[in-house]
């Protein structure tokens, strides 16, 4: 084999309490990365704004990672298409990096097992967002539910409810460089005993809702009491365009990610249109447009 499609899907990290430890691929967005075997180097291909110097770009320092780990003397062509928009909490940059990773390991036949994948990924993610955290890479890898433990890395998958459906808000506003980082510097570093009981109760529930596949125990339990808060100033009109959502029949809603988007979780029942409306709403309050997509979960990654 000499070249390779990989699609990997946007993502939402945190789903409220799980801060840094959940993440959930959605069909919503897709990064394609086609890995092309050449004769030395690594280059990059791209009509997208993204960095083309293989150490500055996500895809790039997936490849080096990749090539110095595992031995591989070929050079590789790395050739980019952007879908999910990046700086938005919707997990582009894991996005690449997981349709990298993965490409890089169909083309030179790694069969890499996930928590490997997962970890080469998480390189290329390191370097966007600052700081190493998993919980996109993952759920991008492996498509699902998922849950991050580290020291050792080890990524647990479960499937999720058929009629779970999100309904995702976009803001179109100029979010900061180094956004991540900017969104988890004014998270508290030190938290009551009381307030992680909270959060961890609804994680729990969360979980819970995803094993028994309890798409409503899953979102009445989207309740962050921690990071949500201190994070909500970042995003104009978040109260408005949660109070709304809830207010249309949403389920639980939170801030994707770092943000800015904001996340409404819902069930095949309920009225997707009008929470996408009542969350439009909220955030035209401060005179700020989004993008709406109504989404399911994704299964991951995939060859095309
Ligand atoms: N858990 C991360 C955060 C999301 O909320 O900062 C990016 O991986």
């Amino acid at each position: 084999m000499n070249s390779i499609t990989v699609k990997a899907p946007s993502s939402t990290a945190n789903l409220g309490p799980g801060f840094d430890v959940f993440g959930l691929a959605l069909d919503a967005f897709y990064d394609t990365v086609t890995l092309t075997k050449q004769k030395s180097g690594i280059s990059i291909v791209t009509t997208d704004n993204i960095p083309v110097i293989p150490s500055k770009n996500t895809a790039g320092i997936v490849v080096q990672h990749m090539k110095k780990k595992f031995k591989i003397k070929s050079g590789v062509q790395i050739k980019i298409k952007k879908g999910v928009p990046p700086g938005f909490g919707m997990g582009s940059s894991a996005a690449s990096a997981a349709a990298t990773a993965i490409a890089f390991d169909r083309l030179f036949g790694l069969k890499l097992d996930d928590n490997t994948l997962v970890e080469c990924a998480g390189m290329g993610e390191r370097a966007s967002a600052g700081s190493i955290h998993y919980d996109n890479v993952s759920a991008s890898v492996l498509g699902g539910f998922v849950i991050v433990r580290t020291k050792p890395l080890d990524v647990l998958k479960i499937v999720p409810p058929s009629d779970l459906r999100l309904v995702v808000a976009v803001p179109k506003i100029i979010v900061p460089q180094k956004k991540t980082k900017v969104s988890r510097s004014v998270i508290p570093k030190q938290i009551d005993l009381s307030d992680s009981v909270i959060n961890l109760s609804n994680a729990a529930a969360i979980v819970t809702g995803f094993i028994k596949k309890d798409s409503e125990l899953i979102g009445s339990s989207i309740k962050d009491i921690i990071v949500e808060p201190s994070r909500a100033h970042l995003i104009p009109g978040f109260s408005s365009v949660k109070k709304n959502a809830l207010k249309a029949g949403a389920l639980g809603v939170t801030i994707s990610g770092a943000g800015p988007s904001v996340i409404s979780f819902a069930t095949t029942k309920s009225n997707l249109t009008k929470i996408a409306n009542a969350m439009k709403k909220g955030f035209r309050t401060k005179k700020t447009d989004c993008i709406v997509v109504i989404c399911k979960f994704s299964n991951g990654a995939k060859t095309i």
